[in-house]
C-alpha cells in the first residue's frame, strides 16, 4: 500500500512537471509572428457580389437583411484556385494569411453543423473553402489564420440594430429550450470555433467585434483557455478583451511606436470586401513605406485583399501584391533578419536593426541629398552599402569629441542613381560590434585634447 502511494505521488509531480514544461508563454507562443513582417488578410464573402460594404451596410441600413443574404445566390467560388493564392502569398514574401471564416453577417465559408447559413448549404460554391486554403497555406509553408466574428448578426439569439427576419430556422438548437438566448448564442459560438480549430488547427485566430459586450458576456478568459487546449501554439490578436496576444491598430499607421507584438491592417483601397466601384487603390509607393514604416517599429503589415465572389483576385490588388513583392524580395536580406530599427533621433526615416545589433539598416524614402546622415552611433564603422546592388559607400566621421564618449555624425557618401531603388532604398550600415547608442543631451567637452 505504502509503495502503492508513493508511486502515485511520484506519478503526480512528474505528469504535473510534464504539463507545466508543455505550457508556452506568450513569447515563445510569438515567435513566428515577430519574425513574419508580412500578411495577407483575405476578406471574402457575400458582399463582393453587389460590392457593398462587408456586413456594415446590413447594419447601416442601405440594404435589407433579405436582399444581402441573397447575394449568396451568385458566391459561386467558381474560380477559386487557394493553391495559386498559397504561391501567390509565398513569392511576395508573406509568411502567414487570415481568412474571413465568418464576418459579422455569420455566413460560414466552411460545412458548419451549428448553421445553415454555410457557403455549402447555400450558394452554388457548395463545398467548404476554409479546408482547401487551409492546405494550400501548409504546403507552402506558410502560417494559417483564421478570422472569426464574435459577433453573429444573424443568429437569432444576438439582438440587432437593424430590422431582420426571423432566423431561426437557419440555426438548428436542439434541446436548448432550458437556456438563455445569450447561453445559447455562446454555446453556438463555442461550437463554431471548435469545429474550426478541431478540423484546421490554425496558427493564429483573428477574432473581430469585441467592441459589442464585455469580456464577461463573451467569458473571454474561458474561451481563450479552450484556444490553448486545442492547440497549446495558437496566437489570437488583441480582438478578444484583453486576452489577446498582440494587438492589432487598423488603417491608420501607428505615430508612436507600439508596446509589445503588434499588426497592423490596412486596406488595398477603401474597402475590405471586393468593391469594384471603389477604384481608390492605395499607389505601390504608399503600400511600401507603410510595410517600411511598421516593421521598423516592430509590427507586421497584415495587407488586406477582397476577392471576387468567383475567387479570383482583381487585377488592380495583384499588381499591388507583386510590387510589393518584388521590393520585399529585393531587400529580403534586411527585412527577414532584422527587428525595430533605432529610437527616434539618429536618422530622419525609418531603421531596422540586425537581431545581433551589429548592422542597421537606413530606409530612404526620398533621394538624399548632399550626404546622409547618421547620429549617435558609439561603435566603429566596418563597411556601408546599399541592399540590393551592393554597391559600397564611403563615409566619414565628423564633429563629435569621442574620447568624451560624445559620437559626431557620420557621413554618408549617397548612392549611385542607378542604385536608388524606385520606391523605398535601404542602406546597410556594418558595425565592428553590437551597437552603442548615444541618447545623451550633449554636454560640454571638459577635458579636451
Ligand atoms: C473592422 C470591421 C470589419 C473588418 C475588420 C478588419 O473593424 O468591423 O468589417 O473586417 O475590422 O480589421
Amino acid at each position: 500500500m505504502r509503495y502503492f502511494k508513493i508511486t502515485a505521488v511520484l506519478f503526480f509531480l512528474v505528469a504535473n512537471h510534464v504539463v507545466a514544461q508543455e505550457k508556452l508563454t506568450k513569447e515563445e507562443r510569438l515567435e513566428w509572428f515577430q519574425d513574419a513582417k508580412l500578411g495577407v488578410f483575405i476578406h471574402w464573402g457575400y458582399y463582393g457580389v453587389k460590392g457593398i460594404g462587408e456586413s456594415w451596410s446590413m447594419y447601416h441600413k442601405r440594404i435589407s437583411y433579405d436582399d444581402y443574404m441573397s447575394q449568396g445566390k451568385e458566391f459561386t467560388a467558381k474560380n477559386y484556385d487557394p493553391d495559386a493564392w498559397a504561391k501567390l502569398f509565398k513569392k511576395i514574401g508573406a509568411r502567414y494569411a487570415v481568412l474571413t471564416t465568418k464576418h459579422h453577417d455569420g455566413v460560414a465559408l466552411w460545412d458548419t453543423k451549428f448553421s445553415h447559413l454555410n457557403v455549402v448549404e447555400k450558394t452554388p460554391a457548395k463545398r467548404d473553402l476554409v479546408g482547401p486554403y487551409v492546405d494550400a497555406l501548409r504546403e507552402e509553408g506558410l502560417k494559417v489564420g483564421l478570422y472569426y466574428s464574435l459577433i453573429d448578426w444573424s443568429h437569432p439569439d444576438y439582438d440587432v440594430v437593424f430590422p431582420r427576419p426571423d432566423t431561426r430556422k437557419n440555426y438548428p438548437q436542439k434541446n436548448q429550450n432550458q437556456l438563455s438566448p445569450w447561453q445559447r448564442f455562446l454555446r453556438f459560438n463555442d461550437g463554431q470555433l471548435k469545429e474550426l480549430s478541431t478540423r484546421y488547427n490554425p496558427d493564429l485566430y483573428w477574432f473581430d467585434g469585441d467592441w459589442e459586450k464585455s469580456s464577461e458576456q463573451w467569458r473571454a478568459e474561458s474561451l481563450k483557455d479552450s484556444l490553448l487546449a486545442w492547440n497549446p501554439k495558437v496566437i489570437v490578436n488583441s480582438r478578444l478583451k484583453t486576452y489577446g496576444d498582440y494587438s492589432t491598430p487598423e488603417q491608420g499607421v501607428p505615430v508612436v511606436r507600439p508596446e509589445g507584438a503588434w499588426e497592423f491592417c490596412m486596406t488595398i483601397n477603401d474597402n475590405w470586401g471586393y468593391f469594384p466601384s471603389d477604384t481608390n487603390y492605395k499607389p505601390v509607393s504608399q503600400i511600401i513605406r507603410t510595410f517600411v514604416e511598421v516593421i521598423a517599429t516592430g509590427g507586421n503589415l497584415l495587407l488586406n485583399i477582397g476577392p471576387k465572389p468567383d475567387g479570383s483576385i482583381a487585377e488592380e490588388q495583384l499588381v499591388r501584391l507583386e510590387a510589393l513583392g518584388e521590393w520585399v524580395n529585393k531587400h529580403e536580406s534586411a527585412i527577414f533578419s532584422s527587428k525595430a530599427g533605432l529610437p527616434y533621433g539618429h536618422f530622419y526615416g525609418p531603421t531596422l536593426l540586425s537581431k545581433d545589433d551589429t548592422k542597421i539598416y537606413l530606409a530612404l524614402f526620398d533621394n538624399p541629398k548632399n550626404y546622409i546622415s547618421l547620429k549617435g552611433i558609439q561603435n566603429k564603422v566596418k563597411s556601408i552599402k546599399v541592399v540590393g546592388s551592393g554597391q559600397e559607400l564611403s563615409f566619414e566621421r565628423n564633429g563629435g569629441a569621442e574620447w568624451n564618449n560624445i559620437p559626431g555624425i557620420l557621413r554618408i557618401e549617397i548612392p549611385k542613381e542607378k542604385n536608388l531603388d524606385a520606391y523605398v532604398t535601404l542602406i546597410e550600415v556594418e558595425l565592428e560590434d553590437a551597437l552603442v547608442l548615444y541618447r545623451g543631451h550633449g554636454n560640454a567637452v571638459e577635458l579636451n585634447k
